[in-house]
């Protein structure tokens, strides 16, 4: 049986940081209520001149190198972002020409918070059904170009980054199971209500923002990712002690300390980095495992967790062996 198994990973994050103290200089807001209320302390910001290809070109390379391969050896890209540069091309050929990759399949997915999750996951069939050796595969967002920073229910939240991983098959595990699942009956909690075909005019105003009922947001969150980690455990035949580390999205500390607790897991155990980072939507998972890679807590042989939710809803998680 061929696995596959994530054998780098790399990270980029915006040179420009905005601490909660910036933020208090723009909204009615404070650096207490920031960090108490979810966790944020900072987030890299993008140059307005600055494109989600930008950040994905500098994250895949660096995975790229931390997997010792040679960018002619990726036969796929694969790149969850609900902020692409422009409509078309999608975002992954922007980024296999910008890299020098071999023509080959190259698409994105739209899964907001998901979208590494997705994109790792669809990366795995591919490679499991033989038609993909060597697959890149990137969570990027430039969240900050759909932020109103006069909103402080969002504006504080979230930030930008890239994260990549270089995927190949694996006589052993590697991924051990997947599980992704979608509710669009939750739309209106978390949503971006303009687009091409539903643009400004369609929806009556002139200006738009990320829309977001916090409170339920909440809720299913914690709900859904508890019941799916537990789906993803009982798939593999896995025990939630025999778990290393917990790579949550990184979307608020108290949404991530609910789903440990209901893991059993300590927060020792639990890579954070939404104080660092913010919200970067679907860059948080790649960007917490790399971190956590690269400074050694997660090391080879590892159990490891990634789990994700966001706008739809949609929400993921993905067992894997490091
Ligand atoms: N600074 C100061 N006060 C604020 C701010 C701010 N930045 N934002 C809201 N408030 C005020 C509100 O106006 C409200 O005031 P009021 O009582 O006078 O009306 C008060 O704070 C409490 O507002 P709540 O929304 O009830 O605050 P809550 O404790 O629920 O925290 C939060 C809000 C942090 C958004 C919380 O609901 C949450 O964590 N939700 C999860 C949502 C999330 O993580 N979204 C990210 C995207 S989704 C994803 O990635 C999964």
């Amino acid at each position: 049986m061929t696995y596959s198994r994530i054998v780098g990973t790399g990270r980029y994050l915006p040179e420009r940081i905005m601490t909660n103290f910036d933020l208090e200089k723009i909204v009615d807001t404070t650096d207490e209520w920031i960090r108490t209320r979810t966790g944020v302390e900072r987030r890299h910001v993008v140059d307005p001149e600055q494109t989600t290809s930008d950040m994905c070109v500098e994250s895949a390379s660096a995975a790229i190198e931390n997997a010792g391969i040679d960018v002619t050896d990726i036969d796929m890209v694969i790149t969850g972002t609900t902020s692409p540069d422009v409509i078309f091309p999608n975002v992954s050929t922007i980024i296999q020409h910008r890299l020098g990759v071999p023509a080959c399949p190259a698409f994105s997915l739209e899964a907001a918070c998901s979208g590494f999750i997705y994109a790792l996951s669809v990366a795995d069939k591919f490679i499991k059904a033989g038609e993909a050796k060597c697959v890149l595969v990137t969570g990027a967002e430039c969240i900050t170009k759909l932020l109103d920073w006069g909103d402080r229910n969002t504006c504080v939240l979230f930030g930008d980054g890239a994260g990549s991983a270089i995927v190949v098959p694996s006589d052993e595990p590697g991924i051990m199971a997947c599980h992704l699942g979608a509710d669009g009956q939750y739309r209106e909690f978390l949503h971006y209500p303009v687009g091409v075909s539903h643009n400004l005019a369609a929806a009556g105003t002139d200006e738009a923002n990320i829309i977001m009922s916090g409170n339920d947001v909440f809720k299913v969150a914690v709900k859904t990712l508890g019941a799916i980690a537990q789906e993803t455990l009982d798939t593999a035949g896995v025990s939630k002690e025999e778990l290393d580390w917990l790579v949550p999205h990184q979307a608020n500390i108290r949404i991530i300390q609910a789903m440990a607790k209901r893991l059993n897991m300590p927060m020792e155990k639990v890579i954070l980095t939404v104080q660092d980072h913010g919200n970067t939507s679907a860059a948080s998972v790649p960007l917490a495992l790399d971190v956590a890679r690269r400074d050694g807590r997660v090391k080879p042989g590892q159990l490891i967790l990634m789990e994700a939710f966001g706008g739809g809803f949609t929400w993921g998680s993905v067992l894997m062996r490091m």
